[in-house]
């Protein structure tokens, strides 16, 4: 997939921008707060419907104005695509696929795939399962409909039982009803989930090692399920074990909603004994790796945004992270730096199809670029 052109109005510090993009490397250089990662960010918006920063749709409206638009020209699947969303203070935001709007925004997700890498991915390491919860369930969905639904389902009936529990009602049939569905939907989430960490963790593995550039360390990723402990396999049991307990401490205690994925390194825990540029060479890692799942899952080549990426890394890990994503297997890249040492490094090696911006206070200009004759 590649987005031709992006036309942006008050999103967040960018007062109006009107981007044509190379097909290939589009860089973006500035210094702090001057725009490069809202410029991602409306990207990513277009993609999920939400921005990456987690700001609500009001603060991405820059200060001052009442409105933000954000429109880009696609090409997917060898068919141009137009998506624009439509912010304004007191209305319900829109977001249209060829001038048409959406009426279930989640109908979208998925459909432009695009991959971040950026700073805040630490905090899939150093953060609760919620975040590693959230993010494979955002990576499985865009490609298996059955699963986010099986998800949906679950927490349906997960809020129900819980209402069941604060309220302090002990009907055994009411339970045993609730508990039924979400056993059903925890028989679909529980294998998937299983079998998408297996499958990218081996992904995930070659990436390591092509970054890290040797066999010292080892990485790992080990799906920590609640149904491992299942006599049975699956959730039923353990749901019933569990509520004494569960009716003790109001709220339910076991379940897919408590799954985690494990992150090791030379097996200990990656967030204890990670160095820093250990951490974000996994986190890179775990999102090319993620791209190369979507682009088997759906057949279309994600845009991959690389927000700050270089930052902690030795010069040896950021010259094969570059050697890495120029290469074919890879299509459009988007990336930002404070360092124009690091962008002109990969534009080197790109043979020549890309464009530098220059970020300033919210306005880009282009600085530099060349498109092979
Ligand atoms: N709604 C808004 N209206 C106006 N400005 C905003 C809005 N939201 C964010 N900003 C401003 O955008 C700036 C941050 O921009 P951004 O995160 O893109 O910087 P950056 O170029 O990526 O910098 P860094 O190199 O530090 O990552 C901040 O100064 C912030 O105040
Ligand atoms: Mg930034």
């Amino acid at each position: 997939m590649q987005l031709n052109h992006l036309s942006l109005a008050n999103f967040k510090n960018i007062a109006e921008a009107s981007l044509d993009f190379s097909p290939k490397i589009n860089c973006f250089l500035g210094n702090n707060g001057m725009g490069k990662s809202n410029l991602l960010d409306a990207i990513f918006y277009l993609s999920f419907c939400k921005s990456f920063s987690g700001m609500t749709d009001a603060m991405l409206m820059r200060r001052g104005e009442d409105y933000a638009m954000a429109k880009g020209l696609y090409l997917r699947r060898d068919t141009p695509e137009e998506v624009s969303l439509g912010l304004a203070r007191g209305r319900r935001k829109t977001l249209k696929r060829g001038g048409k709007e959406y009426q279930r925004l989640s109908q979208h997700i998925g459909t432009f795939p695009i991959v971040m890498a950026a700073p805040q991915d630490i905090d899939l390491i150093r953060g609760t399962g919620e975040e590693r919860r959230r993010w494979m369930d955002m990576v499985i969905s865009q490609s298996d409909s059955r699963y986010l639904d099986a998800l949906i389902r679950y927490a349906g009936a997960l809020e129900q039982r819980n209402r069941l529990l604060r309220a302090g009602i002990v009907d055994h049939t009411l339970y045993e009803a609730i508990e039924t569905q979400m056993s059903a939907a925890a028989e679909y989430i529980h294998p998937t989930r299983e079998k998408w960490t297996e499958r990218l963790s081996g992904i995930f593995s070659r990436y390591y090692r092509a970054i890290a550039g040797d066999d010292t360390e080892t990485v790992g990723l080990a799906f920590r399920g609640s149904l491992h402990s299942s006599p049975d396999g699956t959730l039923r049991p353990l749901l019933d074990s569990a509520r004494r307990h569960d009716e003790a401490v109001r709220h339910t205690s076991v379940g897919p909603h408590r799954d985690d994925i494990d992150f090791t390194l030379d097996l200990m825990p990656l967030r204890r004994c990670g160095s820093q540029g250990q951490c974000k060479t996994f986190t890179i890692a775990l999102r090319l790796a993620q791209f190369e799942f979507l682009l088997d899952a759906t057949g279309i080549k994600p845009l991959l945004l690389l927000d700050d990426i270089f930052d902690k890394l030795d010069a040896d890990r950021v010259e094969r992270i570059m050697a890495l994503v120029t290469g074919s297997h890879f299509g459009q890249i988007f990336i930002t730096d404070t360092n124009r040492r690091h962008l002109d490094d990969i534009i080197g090696r790109t043979g020549g199809d890309y464009r530098l911006w220059s970020v300033t206070d919210g306005t880009f200009t282009l600085a530099a670029s060349a498109s092979p004759a």
